[in-house]
């Protein structure tokens, strides 16, 4: 049973592409760069003997997702579990207002990552069998003025995930939200925080550990849930005056 990691060069998406090659799964890498996403799949193949496929793709063709899913299938065999690991936060300087980095950040946190999870989840429940993982953020949890773009995004997609839970639990399909906080990888790039920043190793064992488990939502580094506990609970009123 076959493995979609969409989002292949992300270095958290890599580390999955390890951990789920090194549990003799088929994983076929999808990204953006052809080249990097063959190179990518080549590497498993050569590493741990297993069968690996790769494509380019886009999140924001929304068009072109059903056809890559069957694409994936034709290749490696029905997919078992698929990866939504790509995300965009959006550029630093851009102007609040520029209509093309809205367009972009909720185009491909929102619709590229939904529109694949339902091509996925359409082939999953003929079956009655799969497990959908989507990576999620913290910054979805409460919008806050240094990336509520983002965080709004991601703060649908997690809703999205709830929903689609709720519709594929009677159907044998497993969907997990992963809530990530800090990871170290070019999205965290030179920022300066006193909060530990996770490795992209540690936070693909926790993936695939809990995608193992049927979990419904994984924080990952797990305290984030409790300081998400506390800036949720802060009243409207106080949180508007603070500058997070
Ligand atoms: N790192 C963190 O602290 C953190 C925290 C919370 C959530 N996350 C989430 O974790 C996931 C992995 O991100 P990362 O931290 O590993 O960052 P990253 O290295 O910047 O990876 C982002 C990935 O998204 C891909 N991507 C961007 N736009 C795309 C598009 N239009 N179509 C297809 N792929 C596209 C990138 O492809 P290219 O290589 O072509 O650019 C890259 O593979 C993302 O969903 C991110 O939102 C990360």
């Amino acid at each position: 049973m076959s493995v979609l990691i969409l989002g292949a060069t992300s270095p958290i998406a890599r580390q999955l592409g390890v951990r789920y090659a090194q549990l003799g799964q088929p994983v076929f890498c999808a990204a953006r760069d052809a080249q990097e996403a063959a190179a990518i799949a080549a590497d498993l193949r050569v590493r741990f003997q297993v069968q690996s496929g790769s494509a380019a793709f886009d999140a924001r063709d929304l068009d072109s997702h059903p056809g890559l899913i069957a694409q994936v299938e034709d290749a490696l065999g029905p997919l078992d579990v698929v990866v939504v690991a790509f995300g965009d936060m959006g550029d630093e300087d851009a102007a609040p207002d520029d209509p093309g980095q809205v367009r972009r950040v909720i185009e491909v946190n929102f619709s590229g990552a939904a529109s694949l999870c339902e091509a996925a989840a359409a082939r999953m429940t003929e079956r009655g069998a799969g497990h959908i993982i989507g990576i999620s953020s913290v910054a979805g949890d409460r919008g806050r003025q240094s990336n509520y773009l983002y965080g709004s995004a991601k703060g649908a997609f997690t809703l999205f995930l709830q929903g689609l839970r709720n519709r594929l639990h009677p159907l044998g399909v497993h969907v997990l939200t992963v809530k990530l906080g800090f990871v170290d990888t070019r999205m965290t790039f030179g920022m300066q925080t006193a909060i530990p920043i996770a490795s992209p190793e540690a936070a693909s064992a926790a993936i695939v550990a809990a995608q193992q488990k049927g979990t419904d939502v994984l924080y990952y580094p797990r305290f984030w849930e409790g300081i998400m506990g506390v800036i949720k609970a802060i009243p409207e009123g106080a949180f508007k005056r603070l500058k997070l």
